[in-house]
């Protein structure tokens, strides 16, 4: 007899909750172990106090557990601990080297990744790294980092002081005022310049085109590198950009490269400036993309390049989920 453990976190006490996540955590416990359902003898369940809504082995029960002897238990409140987790021991018949099975926030539960791990996403303008590095943070409650936005705030400085991002002399000057910092207010990321929040002026035509020119010069890229280290050296988080898995985190423990054609990489972009309400013309987009392209992939100083040891995933004709499936795949496979 030998025994698994696994462990699942849900974003809130509710019944459906509770047995997707128990569903998918004995699925996959199943699937890693290539355990046949009458080799598990029982399972035992204990969740964090904050679970009320539904019991786990019933859960499992619906989930097609039905032979199998189930138990539940309530684990004590300590403070700091892991919230709205639920853990299971399965005692199966099986000569086996276990595999246990960590999903979402249960993740930090390991210790060799609770350690700290770094997850670098590069990749061309609408690949969706954000959109995903947004889903993974989410997802293993980690903390994301959007590295655009720190070049997005130079250049508006810039653009405020009217400094042409092109002109290295006069951008270079502006760099000694230059203080950027970020914080985060439920999970998201706020980028402060100076100390105003300006996160909410980022995303104009002006700033975009002005961050893929300002972010050429090596002092630039210099004086945003030791912000990005900064953050990424104590704490485990994902980070998107252009040169994390090649300077800024070299050493990442996870690198992966996302590319798009660009026609679907212009459509993302006009879906999304249509949902939040901005007319904006499909073809002046396009180009504008393939000219940022340009840009970034051809400056002299950390250019937009896939790592070598990085993993390339082409995300024409994924969604984001099957994307988000990839990345936690090879994540969850090393650790
Ligand atoms: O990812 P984004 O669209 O927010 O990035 C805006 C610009 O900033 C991009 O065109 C190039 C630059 N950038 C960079 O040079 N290095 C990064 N790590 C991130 C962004």
């Amino acid at each position: 007899m030998i025994a698994i453990r696994g462990a699942t976190t849900i974003e809130k006490d509710e019944k459906d909750a509770i047995r997707i996540a128990v569903k998918e955590l004995l699925t996959e416990i199943e699937t890693k172990n290539s355990l046949n359902r009458s080799e598990i003898m029982s399972i035992v369940f204990s969740s964090t106090s904050d679970i009320h809504s539904y019991y786990p082995a019933k859960a499992a029960r619906e989930a097609g557990f039905e032979s199998c002897a189930l138990f539940s238990a309530t684990e004590p409140e300590i403070d700091g601990s892991l919230k709205l987790c639920i853990r299971v021991m399965l005692f199966v018949e099986k000569n086996l080297t276990p595999k246990h099975v960590y999903l979402h926030g249960a993740l930090t539960l390991r210790k060799d990744v609770a350690k700290k791990y770094n997850v670098a996403i590069d990749g061309p303008a609408g690949s969706g790294k954000s959109t995903i590095a947004k889903a993974l943070a989410a997802d293993y409650r980690i903390l994301y980092l959007d590295t655009g936005a720190l070049y997005r705030a130079a250049a508006l400085m810039a653009e405020d002081l009217g400094i042409d991002p092109v002109d290295a002399e006069k951008v270079s000057s502006m760099l000694e005022q230059l203080d950027i910092t970020v914080n985060y207010e439920d999970g998201a990321q706020r980028t402060i310049l100076n100390g105003t929040d300006v996160t909410n002026r980022l995303r104009s035509q002006s700033v975009t085109m002005g961050a893929s020119a300002i972010s050429k010069h090596p002092a630039v890229r210099t004086k945003l590198l030791n912000v990005q280290r900064e953050i990424a050296k104590n704490t485990t988080c994902v980070l998107d950009g252009r040169d994390i898995g090649t300077v800024v985190l070299p050493n990442a423990d996870f690198k992966f490269f996302l590319t798009a054609d660009p026609d679907i990489r212009a459509k993302r972009r006009y879906d999304e400036m249509l949902a939040k309400g901005i007319e904006v013309d499909f073809d002046s987009l396009k180009n504008e993309i393939i000219l940022r392209d340009k840009q970034d992939s051809t400056r002299a100083h950390a250019p937009l390049k896939k790592a070598e040891d990085a993993i390339e995933i082409d995300t024409s004709r994924l969604n984001i989920q099957e994307v988000l499936a990839v990345i936690k795949s090879k994540i969850q496979e090393k650790i």
